[in-house]
């Protein structure tokens, strides 16, 4: 029997990802596919609060199984700053380029660099809640590396590689990923999972 899921995204190379590492049996639709082209809204101030409240708002209007994620970049000497934040660290138009600088410039002199992605994805599966988590550890290097992916990814050295996410090849990348990690765990929690029959 194949189950069907949606994920909450516009974001065309996430859900091709997601199909990508997904068994056949799972039909992942993405929010186009059922005709969802609102605002959704996401004003929480957690990553556990935003990725629920996606899936939540999809499951809720759309009575269909749903799963959202939201990522942050954490980094120690700011608290954990940029984290929900991070696509609009600089500003309201989510500019990568501008948040990279901000960031920089915060770290300035700073000796201690060491952060983390973080990805939570929020499955709402017959109308329950599950939470699955995807970190990589790192740090923020002073100049950007490499010309590959998006966000922030040329000042990210992630743990035990000598590279910036923006040197891997793609494919290298989103294996490692904090949202390929994330999504794994769905995906193994899913294949366990039994449906109740009532
Ligand atoms: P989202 O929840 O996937 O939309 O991610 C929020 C923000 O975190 C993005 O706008 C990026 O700035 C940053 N981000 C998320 N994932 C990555 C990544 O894999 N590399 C670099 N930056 C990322």
């Amino acid at each position: 029997m194949i189950e069907k899921f949606v994920f909450a995204t516009n974001n065309q190379h996430k859900l091709e990802e997601v199909r990508e590492i997904a068994e056949e049996r799972f039909e992942i639709m993405g929010l186009k596919d059922i005709n969802c082209f609102e605002d959704i809204p996401e004003n929480q101030n957690t990553l556990e609060g935003n990725s629920l409240q996606k899936a939540r708002y999809v499951f809720e209007k759309y009575n269909i199984n749903c799963f959202a994620d939201d990522t942050g970049l954490e980094v120690d000497a700011l608290n954990g700053a940029p984290g929900v934040y991070s696509a609009r660290y600089a500003g309201q138009d989510k500019n990568s380029e501008d948040n990279i600088d901000k960031l920089l410039n915060e770290l300035k002199d700073l000796p201690f660099r060491k952060a983390r992605f973080r990805t939570v994805v929020a499955l709402v599966l017959d109308g329950k809640e599950y939470f699955f988590e995807g970190i990589v550890e790192g740090e923020i290097i002073e100049q950007r590396k490499g010309e590959g992916g998006f966000g922030y990814d040329a000042v990210f050295m992630p743990e035990g590689l000598n590279a910036t996410f923006a040197e891997l090849p793609p494919l290298v990348k989103n294996s490692i990923s904090h949202r390929a990690i994330a999504i794994q765990k769905m995906l193994y929690f899913l294949r366990h999972y039994q449906h109740s029959s009532n």
